[in-house]
């Protein structure tokens, strides 16, 4: 008879793919509270800085950089007065929005043709710089009642239509790029009551449209689209700017209004990936716990059996007993196991930090499964980031102090010092270069200096002196002791050969917890690159779990089999073994540009490759921690199983 085997994992993980399949399709709080308007009233149109998009036709990324709405060249039109800044959070900010207001007048429920916007004058420097930023396909990214302005697109696997924000500035027709100076704003609206109605949907299509004018009464004139907009290099150039405005009566509540824009293009490659992963976890964790249980039970029978064994026979059969007691394995070197490490201040340091991150990252990723992240939110991903990374500096200094103890170390004071400065130091570092490289663009994708002084001083304020305090809390506390003594002499390491060596083991271990990852990684990266929304919350959940729990077990087999080579030096070889997964991060980034990306300016290819050693770092941190706090805890345990006279 079958047997009906539910066991906990089995159950755990079912619970786990359901919670998955869930986020993944578009689980989120609408955010926030509805806007209503009667007919007729006034919606305002906000326009958002320009980025790179990835068109459909081809799909590679040009430029990193994005521009401002109202970045001179670009002639847009302006509202009477001059543009306003709409006030933002500072996620938001520091993901690059810039809004701002517009000169466009929409009136709920109130369809309109050809409205005259007004006349650009295109010097031949800006038909270079408008052509050059067609050419590298730029969308217009505008924002209606919170919602963006998408295009209409099919998922070419099951021509299903959804709406991708943003939309064309130009696009290439006969070999020459056309401007777009008209735009056909399609607004769905859902009537909640009577005479009360909620914007739920917005899709521009963009024309090119050469003979359009503008009489001396205002009234605009429409060309045809067989004529397009061919900005001339050589002289100045004229266009008239238009747009039409239709409004749709949709069924579509509120509530549900973000559903069409969280399209999931390939559902199939998440899941790929998924059960890819679990299937190396499986595999791994079933081998590290044979080694735990089987070998290491084994090793400690036959360790302490010895040692009674020698005890009792005491003068007889010494030399023979201490031959084989003293051949080979981990116990041999008890005496060594927890001696300080080389820089056991960098590495506290670094373990620091990496627990603050890693604390950051599993609540902000939880946060967001919870669906309390939703993209109507605007910002709310990186305002959270900041506050979690901010309030865990109390982790960051008690973890990195504790460790610093054990390790026995006396620079105090550096270790209080260094530990808030080491990690946001180098990220502030990097990001203020590349920043100056943006800058230099005059593009605007660079973070306001006001926006830099403001997180300077939340940093300073808040983060520090709750470094401080952590680190305080955590020297105060009585050492970790380990269960074995140390010997005044160092053991010699015998020379070890093959997949032992530093750099083979890394590349070996490093190699699956980036499995865990990979494939979100890629969609994290296109959605920073094209700047789109990234929403996957649910796979990302389960693919950092998988993470930990790979980089985890790896690192515990590799110290497993680096102690039974009388290699003792396992605190630094487990930080850099799981942290070694950053450089296959550096490596996919390597290849995403290889493959997606397709550029000619240098700066570009600078700030890309500058936030790659970025987020690459920021991994090896995260990695390195995992494996250095699961080998530790490896350690201790099977040192206090055994007997050491
Ligand atoms: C506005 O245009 C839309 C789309 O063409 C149409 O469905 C709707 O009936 C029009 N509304 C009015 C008031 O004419």
């Amino acid at each position: 008879m079958a047997r009906l085997d539910i066991s906990p994992s089995r159950v755990i993980l079912a619970s786990l793919l359901a919670l998955a399949a869930s986020p993944a399709l578009a689980f989120y709080f609408p955010g926030t509270a509805p806007t209503s308007y009667k007919e007729g009233d006034v919606v305002p149109l906000y326009v958002n800085r320009l980025t790179p998009a990835d068109s459909q036709y081809d799909p590679k990324l040009r430029s990193v950089f994005s521009f401002d709405y109202y970045h001179e060249p670009f002639k847009f039109c302006q509202p009477e007065g001059g543009p306003k800044e709409i006030r933002e959070s500072l996620g938001s900010i520091l993901f690059g929005d810039r809004i701002q207001t517009s000169p466009f007048e929409l009136r709920m429920g109130i369809n309109e043709t050809c409205k005259g916007l007004c006349v650009g004058r295109y010097e031949p420097s800006d038909a270079v710089f408008v052509n050059n930023r067609v050419y590298q396909g730029y969308d217009l990214n505008w924002l209606i009642d919170g919602l963006p302005a998408a295009q209409l697109l099919k998922d070419p696997n099951t021509e299903e239509p959804f709406y991708s924000p943003g939309f064309a500035l130009g696009q290439i027709g006969d070999d020459s790029p056309e401007l777009n100076n008209h735009y056909d704003i399609v607004i769905d609206y859902h009537e909640a009551s009577a005479n009360n109605y909620r914007v739920v949907g917005v899709l521009v299509d963009p024309y090119s449209l050469r003979d359009s004018k503008i009489d001396g009464n205002g009234k605009a004139q429409c060309g045809s689209a067989d004529s397009p907009v061919v900005l001339n290099e050589n002289e100045a150039n004229v266009v008239t700017f238009t747009y039409d405005v239709y409004w749709r009566l949709s069924a579509t509540p509120f509530a549900t209004r973000w559903d069409n824009y969280l399209h999931i293009y390939d559902p199939k490659i998440h899941w790929f990936s998924l059960v890819n992963s679990a299937v190396i976890v499986v595999f791994l964790v079933a081998m590290v716990s044979t080694i735990l249980v089987r070998t290491l039970k084994k090793d400690i029978a036959r360790y302490n059996r010895l040692d009674q064994f020698v005890l009792e026979d005491f003068g007889e059969n010494d030399e023979v007993e201490d031959g084989v007691a003293e051949d080979s394995g981990w116990k041999l070197v008890h005496g060594d196991v927890f001696r300080s490490p080389k820089n056991p201040l960098l590495l506290s340091v670094l373990v620091g930090n990496g627990a603050q991150l890693f604390a950051m990252t599993a609540l902000t990723i939880a946060f967001a499964l919870l669906g309390f992240l939703s993209p109507s939110n605007r910002g709310a991903l990186g305002t959270v980031i900041i506050i979690f990374y901010t309030l865990f500096g109390f982790v960051g200094g008690y973890v990195s102090a504790r460790t610093y103890k054990f390790f026995h170390g006396e620079s105090w004071k550096l270790c209080f010092i260094c530990t808030p400065v080491a990690l946001p130091g180098l990220v502030f570092a990097i990001f203020f270069l590349l920043n100056l490289f943006v800058w230099g663009r005059g593009a605007s994708g660079a973070v306001p200096f006001t926006t830099m002084l403001v997180i300077i001083l939340i940093w300073f304020i808040i983060s520090v002196p709750l470094s401080v305090t952590g680190s305080w809390l955590g020297f105060k506390q009585a050492a970790i002791e380990p269960p074995v003594r140390t010997n005044q002499i160092p053991r010699q390491i015998p020379p070890a050969g093959g997949y032992l060596r530093p750099l083979p083991s890394m590349a070996l271990a490093g190699v699956l917890p980036f499995g865990a990852i990979f494939v979100e990684l890629y969609f994290i990266m296109n959605s920073i690159w094209f700047s789109k929304v990234y929403y996957m919350f649910g796979f990302l959940f389960l693919c950092f779990g998988l993470m930990i729990i790979t980089a985890a077990a790896v690192t515990v087999l590799m110290i497993y089999f680096l102690l039974c080579a009388e290699n003792y030096h396992w605190p630094w070889r487990s930080f850099t073994t799981a942290g070694a997964s950053a450089g296959y991060v550096f490596a996919s980034c390597l290849l995403y540009w290889i493959k997606d990306g397709s550029w000619t300016s240098w700066t570009s290819g600078v700030v890309y490759l500058g936030y790659s050693a970025l987020l690459s770092s920021l991994v090896f941190v995260l990695t390195g921690t995992i494996g250095f706090f699961a080998s530790w805890l490896f350690v201790m345990k099977i040192y206090r199983s055994i007997k050491v006279d």
